[in-house]
């Protein structure tokens, strides 16, 4: 959450923050500010709400500086009000600061900074920092850099800082510990931003910092230190990016771009991640899935923890359903947020599995460190196999797993998560069928069989997307007035798909909305159908079709309005729906990935016709980088 950027060159600095900004503000849009120096002075502008309100701020002023800080927030502490937006200040508006993060003693810091008589201008946690850098400069003869340093070690919490100084023109001083911050290397100009996304319109050189690093940035080069002090030896990568990604291309909104995205994200992570040699016929004597694990990987895996937050343990729950199903290997869901404080007991010979779209999200991140300490401390045979299953692969769980499944879905913009929620489920099935090849849980035939229908999902889903979102936003107009509630029902592979039918609508729409188990509307849910309430079945043919069918029955009989996500024929499905969103005809075991196509698309009009902020959706955050 909150996204911060930071630049140092020859170009005027107030344009290249903002346009960063722009880039970061699916982070959080609660407020935005920035500073520069210029002339020995700070110039700090700050503006309530969306990034436009800052920008017509900055219309009215000119500024030439060619250094500057800028912050976008998702309001953790202290209301979202300009004043407690970032950048904040020392009391002599010498020092100014950004922040990401929880710090999370700000309440001795700030008492301990008050009794010494200094007055607070917000309630946020941050103040204090620059305060303290302030009173180091002010008490010694020293650069701005090694008051950065002194106070970090007061600081307690997961926070990336930006900090620049009126006395020191010529410098920009960064710091990482636990929220993520890359830096980007112009000709002669500097970058730093919480996520590239901010950096390649600029660059495509960056060095994303570790936990523990600071650095500093002048118009000559960079500097990288440990906060202990030491001089780092780093050198910058080259992004294979494709800036593309981060505009959306005639799209209205990007999460409709990246609804349309999906077919070519399904056809790229096969095309990774399936051995082209595989032929069944040729009795082959290595897997189909090319995932570059070796055997010791696979040796003695008896259990899997899957740990993720939101969309992301949706998509998990499939890879259980998957994992146990075809891998035929013991598989726990975990929301992280819970496990960090109730974890299980440790099981040996376990492979934990984090799952993030932005690699990013704490609670995720937290839980699997912590998974990895506690095992670490016992015999090898409890230490954890981390492996991740992302599309930042550069993120902090890139970092800190010793695996990644790269899902091939490239950023995601849009807060509500809908590409990557489909490649981090491709993610499953691959993992999935390279256990069971080499479990030999299943035969090469049944292997074989699931990959060609595999191989046929990325047409399946264009003709969704071709033949039916007419129809869906026609439907979807039916809903925007007077709609309060909505309950998605599927079961089996298909039960996460009602749960994340669900969250696109509430999160987008507003519209309240639950996902059941359709088996267990009866003990309880039911009381609260009648015809106002429209109820979603996920029905596509296979081993629970007829229990779906019977269970929207009974939701028919209490008056519901009753729409069905199925493949079986019109005249079939018009027996039990009054309304049909149709998905091509394919194997219950893959159906997921074509069903929840049509549900993005209802929550994407239902919100789009209301006129909602569909991409940046009120109290949410795509980065979820605090507790
Ligand atoms: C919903 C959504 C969130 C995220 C959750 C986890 O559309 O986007 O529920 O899925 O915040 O985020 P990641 O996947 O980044 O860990």
């Amino acid at each position: 959450m909150c996204g911060i950027v930071g630049y140092i060159g020859t170009q005027e600095a107030k344009e290249i923050l903002i346009s960063g900004l722009e880039r970061l503000e699916y982070r959080g849009y609660d407020s935005a500010g920035i500073a520069t120096v210029s002339e020995g002075r700070l110039n700090c502008v700050k503006a309530k709400g969306k990034l436009y309100n800052l920008r017509e701020k900055l219309e009215q002023t000119v500024d030439n500086a060619q250094i500057g800080i800028g912050h976008t927030r998702w309001a953790t502490h202290g209301k979202p009000e300009v004043h407690n937006a970032h950048p904040h200040l020392d009391s002599y508006l010498k020092v100014a600061v950004v922040q990401n993060g929880i710090i999370e003693n700000y309440r001795e810091l700030r008492e301990e900074l008050k009794s010494k008589g200094i007055g607070f201008n917000s309630e946020t946690d941050t103040e204090v920092i620059p305060h303290l850098i302030s009173q180091y400069l002010a008490d010694s003869n020293i650069s701005l850099l090694e008051a950065v340093q002194k106070t970090i070690p007061h600081l307690e919490g997961a926070f990336a800082i930006a900090v620049i100084s009126a006395d020191n023109p010529y410098e920009l001083i960064v710091a990482r510990q636990q929220a993520p911050l890359t830096l980007g290397f112009g000709q002669g100009e500097f970058f730093c931003a919480s996520d590239i996304t901010a950096l390649v319109p600029h660059t495509h050189a960056v060095l994303t910092l570790e936990n523990g690093e600071m650095a500093r940035l002048t118009p000559l080069g960079v500097e990288i230190y440990t906060f202990a002090g030491e001089r780092v030896s780093r050198f910058p990568r080259t992004l294979d990016w494709n800036p593309g990604q981060v505009e959306k291309q005639g799209f209205r909104h990007y999460m409709r771009k990246e609804i349309y995205e999906q077919p070519g994200v399904v056809r790229s992570s096969l095309e990774t991640y399936l051995n082209p040699n595989w032929k069944l016929e040729e009795n082959p004597d290595f897997s189909p899935i090319n995932l570059g694990f070796s055997e010791q990987l696979y040796d003695n895996i008896d259990f899997i923890q899957i740990l993720a937050c939101g969309t992301s343990w949706h998509a998990s729950l499939i890879g259980k359903y998957l994992l146990e199903q075809v891998a035929g290997v013991i598989t726990s869901v975990d929301y992280a947020s819970e496990y960090r404080y109730s974890p299980k007991p440790v099981i040996p010979h376990t492979l934990i599995v984090g799952v993030t779209q932005s690699g990013e999200t704490a609670d995720t991140i937290a839980a699997l460190e912590m998974e990895k300490a506690r095992r670490e401390k016992l015999d090898s045979k409890y230490h954890a196999k981390l492996l991740a299953i992302t599309n930042r692969t550069e993120s902090t769980i890139g970092q800190l797993c010793d695996r990644i499944i790269d899902t091939q879905a490239g950023i995601e913009i849009g807060v509500a998560a809908t590409k990557t929620f489909v490649a981090q489920v491709m993610g499953f099935y691959f993992l999935a069928l390279d256990l069971a090849y080499r479990r030999r849980s299943l035969s090469n035939e049944r292997i074989d069989s699931i990959i060609t229908g595999l191989r046929s999902l990325p047409d399946k889903m264009e003709k969704i997307l071709e033949t039916q979102e007419d129809a869906i936003e026609e439907l979807a107009h039916e809903f925007v007035k007077e709609t309060e509630d909505f309950i998605f029902v599927g079961r089996g592979i298909n039960f996460p798909i009602a749960l994340e039918g669900a969250l696109k609508l509430k999160e987008i729409s507003y519209i309240h909305a639950e996902g059941y188990p359709a088996g267990e509307m009866k003990h309880g849910p039911i009381a609260l159908l009648d015809s106002e309430v429209p109820v979603v079945a996920i029905a596509m043919p296979g081993s629970v079709y007829e229990k779906v069918i019977s269970n929207a029955q009974e939701a028919k009989a209490r008056d519901a309005r009753l729409i069905g996500v199925t493949s079986v024929n019109a005249e079939e499905a018009g027996l039990t729906f009054d309304d049909v969103l149709n998905v091509p005809e394919v194997e219950e075991l893959l159906s997921p990935i074509l069903a929840v196509i049509p549900l993005q698309l209802l929550s994407y009009h239902i919100a789009a016709i209301k006129g909602l902020d569909v991409d940046q959706p009120r109290n949410l955050a795509k980065s979820v980088t605090v507790e």
